[in-house]
């Protein structure tokens, strides 16, 4: 099994898009019984939580199913998970931190260096701008080169 977890600070917004996005993908390319998925927040702010409606409202426009709720990265995920996949620099550099605290050694990603065609690096934040199609959009294009990745490295 190859273990992918999404991660941006509430885990209200943008990694729940990611997860459920890349979910879907997965099980569409049939790999749903290779590759796992999930997400989880730095920030402890919303944990158990259901996403935002922002977040439910652009799924269900793109016909995505999601009933995740809201949790925070624990040092346990970081020894788990295969692919630990930033949605902005802040959200790497934090997991960094706690990588080095644990003394575990693994490259963490933003989802974005898998979308070399997109001139954003970062998700920008929708619970600040309002914009969950946008996201969705980067999401989808950064969902497509990661799981390209993913099975190109099998
Ligand atoms: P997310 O968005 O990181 O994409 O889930 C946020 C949600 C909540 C907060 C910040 C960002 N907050 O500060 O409560």
């Amino acid at each position: 099994m190859i273990q992918v977890l999404f991660i941006c600070l509430g885990n209200i917004c943008r990694s729940p898009i990611a997860e459920a996005v890349f979910a879907e993908m997965v099980a569409t390319a049939g790999k749903s019984n290779e590759i796992t998925v999930d997400s989880a927040g730095t920030g402890n702010y919303h944990v158990g939580e259901r996403p935002h409606r922002g977040t439910r409202q652009v799924l269900s426009a793109h016909n995505i199913a999601y009933d995740g709720r809201a949790r925070q990265l624990s040092r346990a995920d970081l020894g788990t998970f295969d692919y630990l996949i930033a949605l902005d620099s802040t959200n790497k550099s934090d997991i960094e931190q706690m990588l080095k605290q644990t003394g575990i050694t693994k490259s963490v990603y933003r989802l974005l260096d898998f979308a070399p065609g997109v001139s954003e690096a970062n998700v920008p934040d929708p619970y600040y701008t309002g914009n969950f199609e946008h996201v969705y959009q980067l999401v989808t294009a950064g969902c497509h080169g990661l799981l390209e990745h993913i099975l190109a490295q099998k």
